[in-house]
């Protein structure tokens, strides 16, 4: 088993340890509380990985399955799940595995959270993005008609899981979606991420989130940096109807959001071409948006972003690193879109 590393999320009573790393698996035991009686195991069909051997000896364990799709991410499967839980015995004391990517983590977390008002959660991470992002923070939830992620609660795991040998099998575009995410930590600090190998990367990314989590667990300020590029990737998400997936409209979003911090004279042409080099060049994203998007309706987007309190709001690069930028110029927003070639 190679080195693995373990990075403490610092958030004093619900502080808790990440480990990265691959064979991380072999650790799951080291983060499921010592008194715990049952583990809750929820995760999808779909899946071929299977945690069972890893948990302690004396704990019995119940599985719970999550359809495949974003359709199951629902108060009706949270609802499914609770009945599940009951006839399991599952009680406070217990702990819910959650394993999967970000829609099985942010699930298996919001039961945990609502069960018995709150219980311990364990997240398995198998995907890039649910490794450096979905899993670490405590961001929990489900869908309803009126939008993504609307109903959910701020719910800490006790450990996070990270075994970087799952992502050998991951599908090319979930790879793609995690490289997005990915090439945002490299503008979020000047560490040379390119100069990592993928555990230490992966393990790096982690130590850059828990750090902002540390400071504002609960996005009242300085967390908002985590949506870099997210503002035109949220647009662009709901233009194409969701056949763009996120991470693919995150590369495309932060390329938009180097042009805008450009023309507001916050960065300058090389710190562009920079985007470029790390999310074209090394992750080999695209960064031009899809054929067929028109800016009006960009623009209308964007103006409904839920951080656009005070007219048209960004997480903008410039002089003192990554920021929110409120009341941004229209014209500059023009000129970013001219940048990227929208119509
Ligand atoms: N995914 C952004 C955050 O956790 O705040």
């Amino acid at each position: 088993m190679s080195t693995l590393h373990r990075v403490r999320v610092d958030l004093d009573v619900r502080s808790y340890d990440v480990v990265v790393g691959r064979g991380a698996i072999r650790e799951l035991a080291s983060v499921i509380p010592a008194d715990v009686k049952r583990v809750a195991l929820v995760t999808q069909t779909s899946l071929p990985i299977d945690v069972r051997a890893e948990l302690p000896a004396e704990v019995t364990v119940s599985r719970h399955l999550i359809g495949d799709g974003e359709q199951h991410k629902s108060l009706a499967t949270i609802e499914r799940l609770g009945d599940e839980f009951a006839a399991a015995g599952i009680t406070r004391n217990d702990v819910v595995v959650g394993v999967g990517g970000g829609m099985v983590t942010d699930v298996a977390g919001f039961a945990a959270a609502s069960w018995h008002r709150g219980m311990r959660v364990v997240h398995v991470s198998t995907t890039l993005v649910g490794m450096i992002d979905a899993a670490i923070g405590g961001k929990t939830g489900v869908n309803i008609a009126a939008g993504k992620n609307l109903v959910g609660a701020f719910w800490q795991p006790a450990g996070v899981i990270c075994d970087t040998a799952f992502l050998d099998t991951l599908p090319e575009r979930e790879q793609r979606c995690g490289h997005g995410e990915m090439a945002k930590y490299h503008f979020l600090t000047g560490d040379d991420l390119l100069a990592l190998d993928l555990d230490a990367r992966v393990a790096r990314c982690v130590k850059i989130k828990a750090d902002i989590v540390g400071v504002d667990e609960r996005e009242s300020g300085r967390r908002a940096v985590l949506n870099y590029g997210h503002t035109l990737a949220h647009a662009l998400e709901i233009a194409t109807e969701f056949s763009m997936a996120h991470g693919e409209a995150v590369a495309i979003g932060m390329m938009f959001a180097a042009h805008l911090a450009q023309a507001l004279g916050r960065i300058d042409a090389a710190r562009v071409a920079q985007h470029r080099t790390v999310i074209a060049d090394h992750y080999r994203l695209n960064i031009k948006p899809p054929k067929g998007v028109q800016r009006v309706e960009l623009i209308e987007l964007m103006h409904h972003d839920k951080k656009a309190v005070d007219g048209l709001t960004f997480v903008l690069d410039g002089p003192n690193g990554i920021e929110t930028v409120r009341n941004v110029d229209i014209a500059a927003v023009h000129q970013a879109l001219d940048a990227l070639s929208v119509p």
